[in-house]
C-alpha cells in the first residue's frame, strides 16, 4: 500500500479541543469517578482523583464539557454552590434514579479543569431554564467587577473571576432538552444567547448552539435558517458553533450489543457504523456552510463514541460498558477523521471521560485502569495544535458483509511545531498485515519513532489485568530513500513520529 504525504501544503490546523471530552453528573462519572470529596481515603487534591487526574494530564486533555448531555437541560447551578450541607439532594431523574448531593458543583468543575490544565465547556440549560439563570451563571462565573453574582462568588471562596472557554446553549434540545422544533428552539437560541454575557472582552465566550442528532439535516437547515433570518447586525458574536451527536451503536438503539462479547460480523459492522460519521460531517458541514460562507461558525462534534448494552449486573441507567481494541479502533479511524475535516471540526468530545459509555479510564473503590481508547488518545497527542498536511493512502475494501464493508487503512498525518510528521494509521482487518510504503514529498526523512497498539479484537483491561491491553515500542519500520517503510499487523493503531531533514 503506497501512502503519500506532502509537508509543504499545509491543509488547516488541528485544534487541540478535537481531542476533547466530555463529563455528565450519570452513573459513576463525576461522583466516583473524578470526584470523591476530601474527605475520601481515596488520594485527592480538593477532593479529585489524583490518580485519574494525573492519567488525564499525561494523555493532555485540551477541555472538558460538563455538566451534560440530558442532564444539562435539568440542572439548576444554585443548586450546587455555597456550603456543602446546604447544597440542595435530588433524585437524577435521568440517569438511574439515584440521589445526586450537589456537592460537586461550578466551583468544583473549575477547580477540577485548574488542576487538569483543561479548557473549560460549559453546558447550559435551556430546556428547562429561564434566560435570566443562564444569564446569571455567566455572571457568577466571569464578571470581575461589582454585581450580585460576583459577590456571590467571592462569598464562595472565589474572588477572581473564571474563565468559561466554550459555552452551549441547550442539549439535545429535539430530545431530552425540551422535545423542540427546529424553528422553536432556533428562536429561543436567539433569545438566550443575547444574555450569554462576554464580560471579558479579551476572552470571548463561544457559544454554542444545538446542532442536529446523527442525520436530521432538516433540523440543521431549520435551526441556520431562524438563526440567521432577520439578524445581520447581531450576527458577530453570536453563534460560534453548532453541534453534532453520533454514537456508533452496533445493533441499533433496540438492539445494543455487549461491548466485549462479539464475533467478526460486530467488529465490521461497528467500525462501518463509527465511520458515517465522516458522510454527516461532509453533508452537515454542506448546509452549515450555505448559512456561513466565510466559515466562521465550527462544527461541534460534543458527543460521539460507542453506545453498547450496560455491562451485566449494573445499574442500566449508569451507562457502564468495557472497552476492547475495538473501541481502540473506532476511536483511531473517527479521530482520523476529525483531523482530516479540521477545517470544520473544531472540537469534539468523546462521551464520556469516566466510567460511563467509550470511557478512557475505569474505575472501581481506589482502582483504575487506562482503556484502549485512553492509549490511543495518549499516542494521538502530538496531533494537537499541529497542521493537518496533505496525504493519500492507498486502500481497499474488506468486511464479511457487503453492507458493512470498511477500508483496510485509515490515516492522518499532521506537521508539528518543531517540523516533525505525526503519522497515525491504522489497521482495521482483523487478519491481514500490511506493508505502507511512505513517499515524503521534497523532504528527507532522517528517523523515525514509533508506538503501537495492538490485540485480540475483544481483548479488555480489567482491574486484576489492568495492563493486558497497553502500547508498545512499534520496530517494524525503517526509513528508505523516498521516506519510510513500515508493516503494520491485523487491528492495530500505530502512531509514528519522522523527523525530517532540515
Ligand atoms: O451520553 C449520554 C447521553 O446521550 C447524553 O446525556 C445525551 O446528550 C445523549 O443522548
Amino acid at each position: 500500500m503506497k501512502l503519500y504525504m506532502n509537508p509543504n501544503r499545509i491543509v488547516g490546523h488541528i485544534n487541540p479541543e478535537i481531542y476533547g471530552h466530555f463529563s455528565e453528573h450519570l452513573g459513576r462519572c463525576i461522583y466516583e469517578g473524578l470526584f470523591v470529596g476530601k474527605d475520601s481515603p481515596i488520594p485527592n487534591t480538593n477532593g479529585m482523583r489524583n490518580d485519574v487526574v494525573e492519567a488525564l494530564k499525561d494523555m493532555k486533555i485540551p477541555v472538558l464539557r460538563w455538566p451534560g448531555g440530558c442532564f444539562a437541560d435539568e440542572y439548576h447551578w444554585r443548586d450546587g454552590i455555597g456550603p456543602k450541607e446546604d447544597r440542595k439532594k435530588l433524585i437524577n431523574t435521568h440517569w438511574g434514579g439515584v440521589v445526586e448531593d450537589n456537592s460537586f458543583g461550578s466551583d468544583e468543575f473549575m477547580e477540577l479543569c485548574r488542576q487538569l490544565g483543561c479548557k473549560t465547556y460549559i453546558n447550559g440549560n435551556l430546556g428547562s431554564g429561564t434566560v435570566q439563570e443562564m444569564s446569571e451563571w455567566i455572571e457568577y462565573l466571569t464578571y470581575d467587577g461589582v454585581s450580585p453574582m460576583a459577590e456571590l462568588r467571592a462569598k464562595n471562596g472565589h474572588k477572581e473571576p473564571y474563565s468559561v472557554d466554550y459555552f452551549a446553549v441547550g442539549n439535545e434540545n429535539w430530545g431530552c432538552g425540551g422535545n423542540m422544533t427546529p424553528e422553536y428552539y432556533g428562536n429561543l437560541y436567539r433569545r438566550y444567547q443575547t444574555y450569554v454575557r462576554n464580560y471579558n472582552p479579551e476572552k470571548p465566550i463561544y457559544k454554542i448552539a444545538c446542532g442536529p442528532n446523527v442525520d436530521d439535516y432538516e433540523w440543521m437547515r431549520e435551526v441556520l435558517h431562524t438563526t440567521h433570518r432577520h439578524a445581520p447586525d447581531f450576527l458577530h458574536g453570536f453563534m460560534d458553533g453548532i453541534s453534532l451527536h453520533y454514537y456508533t451503536i452496533p445493533g441499533g438503539w433496540e438492539n445494543k450489543q455487549s461491548a466485549t462479547v462479539f464475533d467478526e460480523k460486530g467488529w465490521y459492522e461497528t467500525l462501518n457504523r463509527a465511520l458515517f460519521i465522516e458522510t454527516l460531517i461532509k453533508r452537515h458541514g454542506e448546509i452549515l456552510r450555505q448559512y456561513d460562507e466565510s466559515g466562521k461558525i465550527g462544527f461541534i462534534v460534543d458527543e460521539w463514541g460507542t453506545w453498547f448494552a450496560c455491562e451485566p449486573l449494573t445499574n442500566p441507567g449508569f451507562l457502564y460498558q468495557q472497552n476492547t481494541m475495538r473501541d481502540a479502533l473506532v476511536a483511531g479511524i473517527s479521530l482520523n477523521i476529525f483531523n482530516k475535516h479540521c477545517n470544520l471540526v473544531k472540537m469534539a468530545n468523546i462521551a464520556q471521560l469516566v466510567n460511563v459509555l467509550q470511557s478512557v479510564i475505569l474505575t472501581e473503590g481506589e482502582k483504575m485502569l487506562l482503556t484502549p481508547t485512553y492509549h490511543v488518545f495518549h499516542m494521538y497527542q502530538k496531533h494537537q495544535d499541529s497542521d493537518l498536511i496533505d496525504s493519500y493512502l492507498d486502500t481497499k475494501e474488506i468486511g464479511l458483509e457487503e453492507k458493512f464493508m470498511v477500508p483496510n487503512l485509515s490515516e492522518s498525518v499532521s506537521i508539528d511545531k518543531d517540523g516533525k510528521l505525526q503519522l497515525t494509521l491504522n489497521n482495521l482487518s482483523l487478519d491481514e498485515s500490511y506493508q505502507v510504503d511512505g513517499m515524503i514529498s521534497e523532504k528527507k526523512a532522517v528517523a523515525v519513532n514509533g508506538t503501537i497498539l495492538t490485540n485480540e479484537m475483544d481483548a479488555y483491561n480489567t482491574f486484576s489485568q489492568p495492563d493486558k491491553v497497553k502500547t508498545q515500542r512499534f520496530e517494524a519500520v525503517k526509513l528508505t530513500e523516498k521516506g519510510i517503510t513500515l508493516t503494520i499487523p491485523p487491528c492495530s493503531v500505530v502512531h509514528l513520529e519522522i523527523e525530517l531533514e532540515q
